[in-house]
């Protein structure tokens, strides 16, 4: 396994994944747009297993969460009742001598990074949400704003989930989507980007369990990403202090991940009390309160909010799977993905790809692969070359079709991380790898 603490190692995986085609600048034709990450064909693989994953554990093989999928546009109001128009701001300030700017609470020592002045201009505040606008016509009637987070879609949902579905607490919605922010310190590939999707929980309790609840999803989200295959040593909690709360939380904590720049958020569990709820009961005049029917009394419940990025978590779980391994005088690069998060199952190839008889059969046996698992055909180059292609991609097995299986009817099935190969029968490939798999 290779050291996380070397940051080359950010390149390497930036690298590979434009190589392979996880994940490209986007607009790079004209320049590139910075801060801005197009998936290819096997990103947006890797991304969707996360997400099937996610979505399989928190709502599906569960009986407390729904999930639901609301706008990313929303009432101008709703921003204002999150708090988010008046505090999700980072104070700025100017260098005077370079004329660089920064966050504040990012600077050490009151030095600039840049040119080590210590002359800067007074702070200004800058909210993060990106604004635009309703029609033709711009006006302060018509601005709405790319939502900062999906939360508020599931808040301001509340109403309509106790009227359709009839939950008791507790519990929650589940949703996944896009969210956008203005960030002023961007960077590091996929960690900090201007537009990203988020995988967010909203689990609603009675207030005097929100402590026991909020333990029980720091450990059910930390064990999640270990159960995809990150290794424990890189995954740790970390406590919010009292200074760096958000402004609607009460205790939060961080899930950190040992990435190529240092220990940083994959993903946090707040404790968000019930200020959503009453904030918005104020605001839109609607009683947001839940109504115990066994002890006939009307309540505001408290949010435990898991809140992860998909982004992130593909960064992880690339920069986790990441291996070189020497053989001989070479170097064989592999991800070393959870099977789960594959973007590729199984790759089928033809020993030679003049034989026709045998290109005729491997494209067979991959069509019928392909009802049960993402399968690919690939003949467009020599056999080593197309292993090392698929080690990259993080495929876990690959079929070869050789002379002999005309004959015997079987191929060679290799294993991604032992390189082991093994002769099966074709009519037995489906249950084997059903198995594998
Ligand atoms: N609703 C709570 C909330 O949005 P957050 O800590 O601001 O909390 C939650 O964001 C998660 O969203 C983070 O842990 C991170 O994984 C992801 N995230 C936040 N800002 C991001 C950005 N600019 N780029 C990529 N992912 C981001």
């Amino acid at each position: 396994m290779i050291n996380n603490n070397d940051s080359n190692n950010l390149d390497k995986i930036v690298a590979l994944c434009k190589r392979r085609g996880f994940i490209f600048q986007s607009s790079e034709i004209y320049g590139g747009l910075a801060n801005t990450w197009d998936y290819g064909p096997y990103g947006i693989e890797l991304k969707n297993n996360i997400k099937r994953a996610w979505w399989k554990s928190v709502v599906y093989e569960r009986n407390d969460i729904y999930g639901m999928d609301a706008a990313i546009l929303m009432h101008p109001k709703v921003w204002e009742a999150s708090g988010h128009t008046a505090s999700f701001v980072d104070m700025l300030v100017d260098c005077k001598s370079c004329k660089k700017r920064f966050r504040l609470d990012k600077l050490e020592d009151n030095t600039c990074p840049e040119c080590k002045g210590k002359d800067f201009t007074e702070p200004r505040s800058f909210n993060l949400m990106f604004k635009t606008s309703i029609g033709p016509v711009e006006n302060t009637q018509s601005i709405v704003y790319l939502r900062p987070e999906t939360a508020q879609g599931m808040f301001v949902n509340f109403l309509n989930i106790l009227d359709t579905v009839h939950p008791r607490l507790p519990f929650g919605l589940a949703q996944i989507g896009k969210a956008f922010r203005n960030e002023v310190t961007t960077g590091n590939f996929i960690f900090r980007t201007l537009e990203f999707e988020q995988m967010e929980i909203e689990y609603f309790v009675r207030p005097q369990e929100a402590d026991k609840y909020y333990d029980y999803w720091v450990d059910q989200r930390f064990n999640w990403y270990i159960g995809l295959g990150i290794r424990k040593e890189n995954l740790r909690r970390r406590q919010h202090q009292l200074g760096e709360l958000a402004h609607y939380a009460r205790a939060c904590t961080d899930i950190e991940y040992n990435f190529p720049f240092g220990w940083s958020e994959l993903e946090g569990i707040a404790n968000r009390s019930d200020f959503d709820l009453r904030q918005h009961s104020q605001k839109s005049g609607k009683d947001l309160r839940y109504f115990d029917d066994i002890n006939k009394e009307r309540f505001f419940p408290y949010i435990i909010e898991p809140s992860g990025g998909i982004d992130r978590s593909a960064l992880a779980f690339l920069t986790d799977a990441y291996d070189e391994e020497r053989i001989k005088n070479d170097v064989r690069v592999v991800l070393r993905l959870h099977k789960d998060l594959a973007p590729i199952k199984v790759a089928v190839f033809p020993l030679l790809k003049n034989r026709s008889m045998l290109v005729e059969l491997a494209k067979k046996i991959a069509q019928d692969l392909k009802r049960y698992f993402v399968t690919i055909y690939d003949d467009t180059a020599a056999i080593g070359k197309l292993y090392r292609r698929q080690d990259e991609i993080g495929t876990p097995y690959c079929i070869t079709v050789d002379v002999q299986s005309l004959d015997d009817r079987k191929v060679t099935v290799r294993d991604r991380d032992t390189m082991r190969q093994e002769r099966i029968d074709i009519d037995n490939l489906k249950e084997y790898l059903t198995e594998k798999l």
